[in-house]
């Protein structure tokens, strides 16, 4: 995060709170999130797209904390099942102001989604329209408009050929069905993967789904902006989006003769990664490894996505030479690393601190309990006060659905 200082003795401060302290009272692995970073990110997306609606994807980062930090920051919020509405409806986030999403909404996903009244959902289906017919719920037609946004196979949601949204042929019918099935229809929306880096695609999917001549409200060109994880790698060219986007938007509207939608954006990533840090304590080292206390259980992002991340020695000055080593995890499986080449000191021991930065989005939304292990707390640090958003798992919540037939 920005307000990352350095301190003496080789301790960091994070929204000023030292790493050591921190994990000396929260314990290891520790999930930090700095509420002034979320905050400056949803500015900035806010300010380079004034005239936009901001959309935070729940999913990346479903908290209630983070979810009312948002709303304060009025951004609209995304979710994608009656878990994470549930999260919205108790944080107090207004229902107008949530969309929902999802390639399939079971009954008590739509259930709940009525009974709150959210302001839009996002059709996926022909099915989901059956489903919602008569209701006069506000939609979004959710189309795939056949782009490859260029990143991780597992993350590209807009080519053809994969389980998301409306064939761009099928939606003019999928329009007409709307209104034949008394829903309203808003607008058109489409999610071209994630971590993308690449501001063409977006105009291109504009060109796409303008380009079906349909005159719509709204124009939700989804999330994927990428965030940076390690030195090298480029933030997202927010402003450059916002100059292209706005272009492309105003020229297919022009030569289609529909009057401008409203242009929605759905963030994820973006707003929340850069504003955490995970902390693990050492356990063991052997050649070429340093094992710590937690691993794919709170981050299986690099075994599903060869996701790189970087980590650092937090508590202690060293002169030792550094050499790269792999940082691996606790569970009982080879693919089970969390950094590769992390060039750390050679005398790194057991007890020491390791930060890995950049692990705000889909980490504490990924985490599971494998090998039965609890999940890590989550803790939101601003101006030098420290509280605890999400509680550490215990044995106690880990056991709780194991029932024993008697
Ligand atoms: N809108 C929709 C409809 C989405 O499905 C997603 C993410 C977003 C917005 C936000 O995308 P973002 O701005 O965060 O890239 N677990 C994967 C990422 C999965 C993304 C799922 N959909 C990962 O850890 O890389």
């Amino acid at each position: 995060p920005a307000s990352t200082r350095l301190l003496p003795q080789g301790d960091l401060e994070v929204g000023g709170q030292a790493l050591t302290s921190l994990a000396g009272h929260f314990g290891t692995p520790l999930q930090l999130l700095d509420e002034t970073e979320v905050r400056h990110r949803a500015r900035a997306f806010r300010q380079a797209l004034p005239e936009a609606e901001v959309v935070f994807a729940g999913k990346s980062l479903p908290c209630r904390s983070v979810f009312r930090w948002l709303a304060d920051e009025e951004l609209s919020l995304d979710v994608c099942s009656a878990g994470e509405l549930a999260a919205a409806r108790t944080a107090g986030i207004p229902a107008a102001r949530i969309l929902m999403h999802g390639n399939v909404k079971t009954d008590e996903d739509l259930e709940a989604a009525l009974s709150y009244g959210v302001g839009r959902i996002v059709l996926d289906s022909f099915d989901e329209m059956d489903q919602l017919a008569g209701t006069a719920q506000p939609v979004l037609i959710r189309v795939t408009p056949g782009i490859d946004a260029h990143t991780h196979p597992a993350v590209t949601t807009g080519v053809d050929g994969q389980k998301f949204g409306f064939p761009l042929d099928t939606v003019p019918d999928a329009a007409r069905q709307t209104a034949a099935n008394g829903l309203r229809l808003v607008g058109l929306h489409c999610h071209l993967g994630s971590q993308i880096t690449r501001v063409s695609v977006y105009e291109d999917a504009v060109r796409r789904l303008i380009g079906l001549g349909l005159p719509i409200e709204q124009l939700d060109l989804g999330g994927g902006f990428a965030a940076p994880y390690c030195v090298g790698d480029q933030p997202f060219d927010l402003t450059g989006f916002a100059n292209r986007i706005r272009a492309a938007l105003a020229h297919e509207c022009t030569r289609q003769r529909i009057p401008l939608p409203r242009l929605v954006i759905e963030p994820g990533r973006a707003i929340v990664a850069n504003a955490g840090v995970t902390l693990y304590r050492v356990i063991a080292v052997k050649p070429g490894f340093v094992a710590v206390d937690g691993g794919m259980s709170d981050n299986p992002r690099p075994a599903l996505y060869g996701a790189r991340y970087t980590a650092r020695l937090v508590g202690r000055h060293t002169r030792a030479p550094r050499h790269a080593v792999t940082v691996v995890g606790r569970h009982c499986e080879a693919g089970d690393i969390l950094a590769q080449d992390v060039p750390l000191p050679d005398d790194v021991h057991a007890g020491d601190l390791l930060a890995v930065p950049v692990t705000g989005a889909y980490h504490h939304a990924l985490a599971s309990n494998y090998n039965l292990v609890g999940r890590p707390p989550v803790v939101g640090v601003r101006d030098g006060v420290a509280q605890l958003l999400v509680r550490r798992e215990t044995e106690e919540d880990l056991l709780r659905r194991d029932l024993i037939p008697a």
